[in-house]
């Protein structure tokens, strides 16, 4: 019989929010990595200023859905990886790293575009609050921290990517799981 497609997660599987958001982010987050290595390497100008917009509404929507995606987990708690003992572990503590950094990487380009003293914009029409002081050092701190923590994330979605991958081929479904809710 065919499983009933489910909003919520369960004990066994992933729920339509939570498989939405996590493909949803991932794409978004792979964008913003590759937008953002192109920005580091470009002067800002009238030309390329669109660009810098575009990343911050796109990196502001991530930190929005992140945020939507904790309070959702606590609502309806996402089901345990499928491994065992080390393996469970290590898939948690690596879940755990991946939202620490979906939350360090916006809030320190946040801060860092706060610190240079120009508005930032959401959609090139809303301007969101600054959240650190106009500062040089504040700056260059915050931009620091947001190059270190992509770098982290990359290798880490890298390793994350690579697990899914062997634990679908070992047949224990992951990959599936997380495609259509249930092995
Ligand atoms: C999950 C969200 C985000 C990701 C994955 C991301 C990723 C990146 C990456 C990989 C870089 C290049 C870093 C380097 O190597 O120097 C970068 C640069 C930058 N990011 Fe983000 N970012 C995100 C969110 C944000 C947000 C929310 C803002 C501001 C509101 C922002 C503002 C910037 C700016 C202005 C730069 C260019 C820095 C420079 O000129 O060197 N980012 N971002
Ligand atoms: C930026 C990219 C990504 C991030 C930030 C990310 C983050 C996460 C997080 C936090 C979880 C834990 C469950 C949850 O909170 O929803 C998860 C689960 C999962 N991810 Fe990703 N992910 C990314 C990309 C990918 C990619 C590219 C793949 C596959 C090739 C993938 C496959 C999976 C699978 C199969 C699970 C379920 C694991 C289980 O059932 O225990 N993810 N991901």
């Amino acid at each position: 019989m065919k499983a009933p497609m489910t909003w919520r997660n369960g004990p066994n599987g992933y729920g339509l929010i939570s498989r939405a958001l996590h493909w949803g982010m991932a794409l978004l987050i792979l964008v913003l990595l590759s937008l953002g290595l192109r920005l580091s390497a470009m002067q800002p100008d009238l030309s390329t200023l669109w660009l810098y917009g575009l990343h911050k509404t796109l990196g502001l929507s991530v930190l929005a859905l992140v945020l939507l995606r904790l309070v959702w987990h606590r609502i309806t708690p996402p089901p345990q990886p499928l491994a065992a003992g080390w393996q469970v572990r290590a898939a948690k503590a690596g879940h755990l790293a991946l939202y620490l950094l979906m939350l360090v990487i916006p809030l320190s380009g946040w801060a860092a575009s706060s610190a240079t003293g120009i508005d930032t914009l959401f959609a090139d029409r809303w301007v969101v609050p600054p959240i650190a002081p106009v500062s040089e050092t504040v700056e260059a701190t915050a931009f620091a921290i947001h190059a270190v923590a992509t770098k982290l994330l990359m290798a880490l979605v890298t390793v994350h990517a690579l697990a899914a991958f062997q634990h679908e081929m070992a047949g224990e479904g992951t990959l599936t799981r997380m495609l259509r809710g249930r092995r």
